[in-house]
């Protein structure tokens, strides 16, 4: 039977493999550690339980306009307010059934066939398939020699007369790097000047290591809302630990907004109404809760940090956020994915290779799980290792 050649030439997600091997392999028996994990342990927010279960309650749980509720796109206006110091108005806001769908819809609502999206490597894994689905072109800058960031001149060096887009994750996964202020107001700079679109990916914006910023890209713009080209896509997955309810939003100019709104509409109707309504007691009155996951996520890196360390041949690089880390274990083998494969086999440790990410020699290993893991996990890669 005929398959359309989007999804003959669509990859499957290597980190939603990942975790259906590593959840395959536990319900056999056998020890895993998962290091490829994508969300906290921690479970969800009192807050986000409680207005979840009033709404359950009321047994009405219904279609609701396409962009989301009022009520959600007020706290997240509140909260926006907040943490970008600008206020914007519901007409900037679209809630979507996660981050990846907010992506999605912004990608379907600018590419054409053949616009050139351009994002760093290393990147998120789902970027250069979701640009190849709208029909697009990715166009992946490397980072500096011995660095994880880009520079703004090679990434000014590849916009041509198609670039459509810039896509950006700071702090980034899978690398846990944060761009810098320089960096993010020259990127602000050029895209508002070319009038390229930016779609800045602040879903780890939240989740720092005590003391770092996050520049963000709003608050180097010159122009109103309106007539920018930043987008800014967010959620509840990573900063509640809510990634099952499936809440995203994106905040844009309002002809955009629109256009992904019409998207929205055809292909899903609307987010979640239940989930909108955890949604909003978390953005309410989960403040404390991200308090809590940065300090025990603080904790993690530390012993991340320390455990890498102990490797003969790792070439570490601390991250600032999110809870990933991407050393080099080059040194060991160049070819990342023969590389976890081993580990997996070997030593029933489960990473994620940096190949999949556009950058070969690392491997993502994510620290979101318990601290007794993280130290038995590295230990068993070390006797395989460096023995
Ligand atoms: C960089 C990045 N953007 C977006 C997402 C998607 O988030 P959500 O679960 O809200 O769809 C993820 C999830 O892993 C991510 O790592």
């Amino acid at each position: 039977m005929h398959l359309s050649q989007a999804a003959m030439n669509l990859g499957q997600s290597a980190t939603l493999r990942l975790n259906d091997l590593a959840r395959r392999l536990k319900a056999e028996g056998k020890p895993i550690i998962h290091f490829g994990g994508g969300e906290p342990v921690e479970e969800i927010p009192q807050a986000a339980y409680d207005a979840a279960l009033k709404k359950l309650e009321t047994r009405r749980i219904k279609y609701t306009p396409a962009s989301g509720l009022i009520e959600l796109k007020n706290e997240i206006i509140a909260y926006t307010e907040k943490q970008y110091g600008f206020k914007a108005s519901p007409k900037n806001i679209i809630i979507s059934g996660g981050a990846k769908q907010a992506i999605y819809n912004f990608l379907m609502a600018v590419v054409d066939p053949g616009s050139e999206v351009i994002f760093p490597a290393p990147y998120w894994v789902s970027y250069p398939d979701m640009v190849k689905l709208v029909y697009g072109t990715p166009v992946v800058i490397k980072p500096k020699e011995d660095s994880l960031l880009i520079d703004i001149d090679s990434l000014e060096k590849h916009i041509t007369s198609n670039t459509r887009a810039v896509l950006l994750n700071s702090p980034n996964n899978p690398s846990g790097a944060v761009y810098s202020e320089d960096f993010i107001g020259k990127l602000v700079e050029i895209c508002e000047s070319r009038n390229i679109y930016l779609l800045t990916d602040d879903i780890y914006g939240r989740l720092v290591n005590k003391g770092v910023k996050t520049p963000l890209p709003f608050s180097f713009s010159k122009k109103i809302l309106d007539d920018s080209p930043i987008v800014s896509v967010n959620g509840v997955s990573k900063m509640y630990s809510m990634t099952g309810f499936r809440i995203g939003w994106s905040i844009g100019n309002e002809a955009i907004v629109k256009a992904m709104t019409k998207i929205q509409g055809q292909i899903t109707s609307c987010p979640s109404d239940l989930s909108q309504a955890a949604a909003i007691g978390a953005l309410r009155r989960g403040e404390a809760f991200i308090e809590e996951l940065n300090a025990s996520l603080d904790k993690k890196r530390s012993i991340l940090i320390n455990e890498l360390k102990k490797f003969k041949k790792v070439k570490l690089y601390a991250p600032n956020g999110t809870f990933y880390s991407f050393p080099d274990f080059s040194a060991y083998d160049k070819d990342s994915a023969r590389l976890a494969n081993m580990l997996i086999e070997k030593a029933m440790v489960v990473t994620v290779p940096g190949v999949e990410f556009g950058l070969e020699g690392h491997l993502r290993i994510s620290y979101c799980g318990d601290e007794k893991d993280i130290i038995e996990g590295f230990k068993r890669m070390r006797e395989l290792l460096d023995k």
